[in-house]
């Protein structure tokens, strides 16, 4: 074995899914995201959601104003670039939206189903009820982007992607099958299967998170809630779905980190909040996966072109270079108004360290 570390250059990877918040919070996790990723779809799910063109404007300049704040104060520069969202509800008119996209305003629209996870009791609650939204969307090509989970509360928690599949997602592509879109951060076989099958024009997100853990982790000798994220862990033949269609190689998959923070005092509660703030150790995550299944060399496949394949924009320029020396994960992010955030993989020693190679 050589003393040299293994190193691994690839171009720079967006994410395709994120939760950036806002105040606060954007402040803090915002330049987490930006040292490694070049772009990200960012979330609508603000606890006042996105809803439409000027609304996102007003929260992509929010995020740069917190990036240019980060760089005054830390001379670190970075080349992040937000790619907005709007958020579905009841009552989203189909023109205003198409315009939005049409304007390079919002470059998707992300459907929650109503009270599926946070912030999301102003989503949509019958999916039929937004079809002229949605058939819209197809004649545009915009992009749909779905939280994929039935809601009913007779509906076990684990076999809600699954409901939701069969129930919604099979329907619509049947309906519009010009629809390009998204199905979020799968987290099951069905999920797999619904993709692999599906045409050309829909894929989906995998989360570091669901391609690590099996659903195990959340009661590792005790309640675990940093683990907790929705849709929640599945079982381990899931999991092993989700590795396999990951470093497969096919184009549909691609990453998503769903970082989303919340801070460590809503997270141990009585009712603690879903979510999981991995933006510090994803992309190490990710390498670590891809290393674990033979498949290193379908890494920037998945981080850095298929994405940008999907949305119809080049891959980035610079490049990113994965040292295989290390990296320690802090224990505790301090939250820019006195909270405390506990990333994902919290106090670990990663087995790849990112270094920024412009
Ligand atoms: O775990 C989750 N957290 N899942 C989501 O769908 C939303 C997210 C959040 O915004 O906290
Ligand atoms: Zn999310």
């Amino acid at each position: 074995m050589s003393d040299v570390p293994m190193t691994l250059r690839m171009r720079r990877p967006d994410d395709w899914h994120l939760h950036l918040r806002d105040g606060p919070m954007l402040d803090t996790v915002v330049p987490w995201s930006a040292r490694h990723f070049r772009r990200a779809i960012v979330m609508p799910n603000l606890a006042r959601p996105v809803c439409d063109a000027r609304a996102a404007a007003a929260y992509r300049h929010r995020i740069l104003d917190a990036l240019a704040r980060h760089r005054a104060r830390t001379g670190i520069a970075d080349t992040f670039e937000p790619l907005m969202t709007v958020y579905l509800t009841d009552d989203t008119d189909p023109r205003a939206l198409v315009d939005a996209f049409r304007h390079g305003t919002v470059c998707a629209a992300k459907l929650y189903p109503a009270h599926a996870t946070t912030n999301a009791a102003h989503g949509v609650r019958d999916v039929a009820r937004i079809m002229p939204v949605l058939a819209a969307m197809a004649d545009a090509g915009m992009p749909l982007l779905v939280h994929a989970e039935a809601t009913a509360p007779s509906i076990d928690v684990f076999d809600r992607e699954a409901v939701f599949i069969d129930q919604v997602l099979v329907p619509l592509v049947a309906r519009l099958p010009g629809l390009k879109l998204v199905v979020e951060h799968i987290t099951t076989r069905e999920g797999v299967e619904f993709v692999v099958s599906a045409a050309a024009t829909v894929a989906a997100t995998l989360t570091p998170q669901h391609l690590l853990y099996n659903r195990n982790a959340m009661f590792q000798g005790g309640l675990r809630p940093h683990h907790y994220c929705l849709p929640v862990l599945k079982r381990e033949d899931h999991r092993r779905a989700l590795r396999r269609a990951a470093t497969s190689g096919n184009p549909k998959f691609f990453l998503g980190t769903d970082s989303a923070p919340h801070t460590r005092q809503a997270k141990e509660s009585a009712c603690g909040c879903a979510g999981i703030f991995n933006a510090p150790s994803a992309l190490s995550t990710y390498a670590q996966v891809f290393e674990e299944e033979g498949a290193l060399d379908r890494l920037e496949a998945f981080c850095s072109l298929n994405g940008p394949a999907f949305y119809g924009l080049a891959p980035n320029a610079g490049h990113v270079t994965l040292v295989r020396d290390g990296e320690r994960v802090p224990e505790t992010i301090d939250t820019a108004d006195g909270g405390v955030l506990t990333p994902f993989r919290a106090g670990e020693t990663l087995d790849w360290r990112v270094l920024d190679d412009a």
